[in-house]
């Protein structure tokens, strides 16, 4: 068998080897490179699910923009919400290195065949969620997304440095607004609390089931496409974000939740695991709404997508032309 090779099936064995070793040495596999069919499909799922959240993630906050109670927290939050839309484009054509194609990807949302981050069919009750998700969701997003600047694929590592810089501004923007609301009236502490109480254990479950229950998680381990486990990611959130809740003056939910001398980290509770699968599965507060508003976006954006396709005709005719001239 090992001396039968064709030319469609170069020298599988040595390929399969090279792969490996490239891993083992922590290098980069590029989308020139030979990859196992696992390797590129987990990544295409893994990547198209990250561009779908950054895109639905918009929605929550982007309600808020008309809303803002100011000229200044309205500047900033269209340029955050304008971020995201961003991270979304650099992670389809992250994902369209691997063979994957942009309008297939979309198709695929749209139709409910791949997900987005649970958080985001939760809604946003008051402007402090605003400030909320800036200081639990991006800063999620982060614990999630630093180690993703070191994974093995190439073009994925390296959309990801640009988008923890971002990440970072918008989790510290959460904060700003946070503090400022905290140095405000009874009412808007209240409100905070009130964020802070809705939105915490969703958050903590952004990071996924716990490993045990967890059954990919270790082949994307072992490609180093992910350099944690759920859990280990979920503990450094808790312990990031306790000092900062102290320092902000509010109590996160959670009776369990205690330093562990021993460990040198905090206990926490356990999320509503049920929860999650409810909302993972289509059935959380709004994901019908979240999809409705995709869908429309996504008709309404029809001509835009038409005109854009006749104008690279255009010019690609031109550049014809001119050559032929
Ligand atoms: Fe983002
Ligand atoms: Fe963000």
């Amino acid at each position: 068998m090992a001396t039968t090779h064709s030319a469609e099936a170069p020298d599988r064995d040595g390929l399969q080897e090279h792969f490996d070793a490239t891993i083992t040495r922590d290098q980069r596999i590029e989308p020139r490179d030979w990859m196992p069919d696992g390797y590129r499909k987990t990544l295409i799922r893994q990547i198209a699910q990250h561009a779908h959240s950054e895109i639905i993630g918009m929605q929550p906050e982007g309600e808020w923009i008309t809303k803002a109670p100011s000229l200044r927290r309205k500047a900033i939050l269209f340029a955050k919400v304008q971020d995201e839309a961003g991270h979304g484009l650099y992670l389809y054509s992250a994902a369209e290195t691997l063979g994957a194609d942009r309008a297939d990807l979309t198709a695929r949302l749209i139709e409910g065949r791949q997900k987005y981050s649970s958080i985001f069919n939760y809604p946003t009750l008051s402007f402090a969620d605003v400030g909320v998700i800036g200081w639990f969701v991006d800063g999620a997003a982060i614990c999630n997304q630093v180690p993703l600047c070191r994974s093995s694929y190439g073009p994925y590592a390296r959309a990801m440095v640009r988008i923890c810089k971002e990440e970072s501004f918008h989790q510290r923007q959460g904060y700003e607004l946070l503090l400022t609301m905290m140095r405000g009236t009874d009412a808007q502490r209240a409100m905070v609390q009130d964020a802070v109480d809705r939105w915490w254990w969703p958050s903590l479950m952004m990071f996924g089931p716990p490993d045990d229950a967890s059954p990919n998680s270790a082949q994307s381990m072992a490609w180093k496409i992910k350099r944690h486990s759920n859990d280990e990611l979920r503990q450094r959130f808790v312990d990031m974000t306790v000092p900062q809740a102290d320092k902000l003056g509010v109590r996160l939910p959670d009776p369990e939740l205690r330093w562990n001398e021993e460990r040198g980290r905090h206990d926490f509770g356990t999320p509503d695991w049920d929860e999650l699968k409810r909302v993972i599965t289509g059935n959380g507060p709004c994901n019908d709404r979240r999809m409705e508003r995709r869908r429309t976006a996504h008709e309404e954006g029809a001509w835009v997508r038409e005109a854009a396709t006749a104008h690279a005709a255009k010019q690609a005719a031109r550049a014809k032309d001119g050559a032929a001239a």
